[in-house]
């Protein structure tokens, strides 16, 4: 099997307790891969750790045992997580906090461009243009702040600043969780657009079964800071071996098991 793009290996995360209290086990043993190409679906209640699995990933937080791979190679010095945080970026789940609020959308686009040095100044105005057409919207949007936009033309634009670095990972955490499903839909037939067309790998953290169904070609299933099931997402929502799998497969109206693409 081929080598897997980035991948985190037995790791632990235990967080000191609160004011002498008992120390917190976030994470115990937990290994991920993703391979290239791929959509891996972390899948779990809330404060099953998969935020925090993700934020070690990328070396946001440090993992309290347990090694981070990318490309082969274990990250380790500075240097090894700097070269990774270019190629690896990170949707975050709320694009109001994400994007600062006095800064328009063309500045906020631009900014990962002048801070990695990629181009000269001059292009990027160019470079701008070009990645808010990818994502669906108009250049005026460049002249916007992010309160006068829409909560899905925001997460757009969260999704086009996270591209402006052409990563080769994107790890997506709760990324269409605050929007309505019409929304939802659009931003995710975007998401899987582009993966195609850039040759994206990706992890795609939700709570939300049907939209891990609809996405993923792959699914880990956390519960308590484990993972209890892992598997391709056809085998996991269609023969799950897990009673945590099947309870949470079980919670889903009949309704709504439909993909999102036939629901919205
Ligand atoms: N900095 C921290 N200090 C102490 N505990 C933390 C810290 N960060 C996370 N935790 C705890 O670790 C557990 C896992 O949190 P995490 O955010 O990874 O869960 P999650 O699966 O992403 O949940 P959600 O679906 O609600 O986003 C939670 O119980 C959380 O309270
Ligand atoms: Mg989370």
């Amino acid at each position: 099997m081929s080598t897997p793009i980035i991948e985190a290996s037995a790791i632990t995360k235990t967080f000191p307790g609160r004011r002498g209290g008992q120390p917190f086990h976030a994470l115990r043993n937990v290994s991920s891969k993703l391979f290239e190409g791929e959509i891996l679906g972390l899948v779990g209640e809330s404060g099953s750790g998969k935020t925090t699995l993700s934020r070690i990933m990328i070396g946001i937080e440090t993992a309290t045992t347990g090694e981070v791979s990318f490309q082969g190679r274990p990250v380790q010095s500075r240097a090894d997580w700097k070269a990774l945080r270019r190629d690896v970026q990170y949707v975050f789940q709320d694009p109001f906090t994400a994007l600062c609020p006095t800064m328009r959308i063309g500045a906020a686009l631009a900014e990962p461009l002048a801070i990695h040095r990629l181009c000269p100044a001059s292009e990027r105005p160019e470079r701008v243009a070009r990645m808010l057409e990818m994502i669906g919207l108009g250049p005026e949007m460049a002249r916007r702040l992010p309160a006068q936009l829409s909560g899905g033309q925001r997460q757009r634009v969260s999704l086009a600043r996270a591209l402006m670095l052409e990563p080769r990972v994107l790890i997506c955490d709760e990324i269409v969780s605050g929007l309505d499903v019409s929304v939802q839909a659009q931003v995710l037939a975007l998401l899987v657009e582009l993966q195609r067309k850039l040759g994206l790998s990706l992890i795609f953290i939700s709570h939300d079964l049907r939209v891990i169904r609809y996405l993923c070609d792959r699914v880990q299933v956390m519960l308590l800071g484990q993972i209890v099931e892992e598997g391709p997402a056809a085998q996991v929502f269609d023969a799950p071996e897990n009673d945590y799998t099947r309870a949470l497969l079980a919670a889903i109206p009949d309704r709504d098991r439909l993909p999102v693409s036939e629901s919205a």
